[in-house]
């Protein structure tokens, strides 16, 4: 596991937030406010460091930590983020900070939010003349912005997982297709304007494709909008040294060609006489496979990261 440690500083609550979303989203990591920062997190393997900039610079706590902590954390993979109203100006605070560190992977800046009934005097009285200097109105503001803010926090959880220690590509590969054979019954995820669906089916894999074949139901409400899926495969749950399952990230489609169609139904043993004799319509889904996110407790037996994804 890349153990990710969230540090983040934060006066009126929004880079809290910020800080927040980002470790929900980037799976197993422990957030801290710096005042709460203790040597045992120094072994953390990935850091993200978030402030909010006040008068043109990060939290003067921040500013401390990155002073005292220099010698570890230049050791360290990190992701600075800060909170701000100027974009450029938060943009040019962190790239000095990316400069004094060594290995700096990526930088988030983020639209602020201030009220200024909650502001102390002194901060009321920065902001005023903050405020008045960018030729802005002394009102509160709120620039925040979930999604842009969740769209980093994906990034940075694809740069953790390509930090793993990786299974070599063709023993996953072959680890993916094995379990994907040995297993018959997924989960399958569709959604579309507002509209869920998860749908336990039977399905066959084929030469890099996952097959289902269904007679109708609400899934198609979806599908028939959004080709987007996601699937789970899983085995059922012991202890933690034994997990085991898949999430397939990729696209459905509802197979209209007869030459596949009939190919299917021939692998699933069945033939075309018996289809048609059915009293209802057998649709065919062919998944194609994008990513796929493999949790297993057998590649950490084997000296790997638990966690290996494989692209398709
Ligand atoms: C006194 C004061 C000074 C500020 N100075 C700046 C600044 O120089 N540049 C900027 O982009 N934003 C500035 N801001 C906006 C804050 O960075 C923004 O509101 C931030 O999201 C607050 O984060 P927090 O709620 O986590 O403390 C300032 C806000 C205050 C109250």
């Amino acid at each position: 596991m890349i153990k990710t440690l969230v540090l983040y500083e934060s006066k009126y609550g929004t880079t809290w937030e910020a800080s927040n979303i980002i470790s929900l989203i980037m799976g197993p990591s422990r957030r801290y406010p710096i005042s709460q920062f203790s040597d045992s997190l120094r072994d953390f393997d990935f850091i993200v460091m978030g402030s909010p900039i006040y008068n043109g610079k990060i939290h003067p706590k921040m500013e401390a930590f990155l002073r005292n902590e220099q010698e570890w954390l230049s050791g360290k993979k990190i992701a600075l983020f800060c909170t701000c109203f100027s974009g450029s100006k938060g943009l040019s605070v962190l790239r000095e900070v990316e400069d004094s560190l060594d290995d700096v992977l990526e930088l988030g800046v983020f639209g602020g939010r201030l009220e200024m009934d909650r502001l102390t005097d002194d901060d009321y009285q920065a902001l005023t003349e903050y405020l008045s200097k960018e030729g802005l109105p002394p009102q509160g503001m709120d620039l925040f912005n979930r999604e842009e803010i969740v769209d980093w926090a994906l990034r940075l959880k694809d740069i953790k997982d390509s930090l793993l220690d990786r299974l070599p590509l063709s023993q996953l590969r072959e680890a993916v297709e094995n379990f994907l054979k040995e297993h018959n019954t997924c989960t399958l995820a569709t959604g579309s304007s507002g509209r869920i669906r998860a749908t336990p089916l039977e399905y066959i894999y084929n030469q890099g494709h996952i097959y289902i074949l269904t007679e109708g139901g609400e899934k198609f409400a979806n599908l028939l909008f959004s080709s987007k899926i996601s699937m789970a495969i899983y085995e059922d749950y012991t202890d933690r040294d034994s997990l085991c399952g898949i999430q397939i990230t990729g696209q459905a489609n509802i197979v209209e060609e007869m030459a596949e169609y009939r190919r299917v139904i021939k692998i699933k043993g069945m033939d075309m006489h018996f289809v048609k004799s059915l009293p209802l319509d057998l649709h065919l889904i062919r998944v194609d496979i994008e990513k796929v996110e493999f949790l297993n407790s057998d590649f950490k037996k084997q000296g790997y990261s638990i966690r290996q994804v494989l692209e398709f």
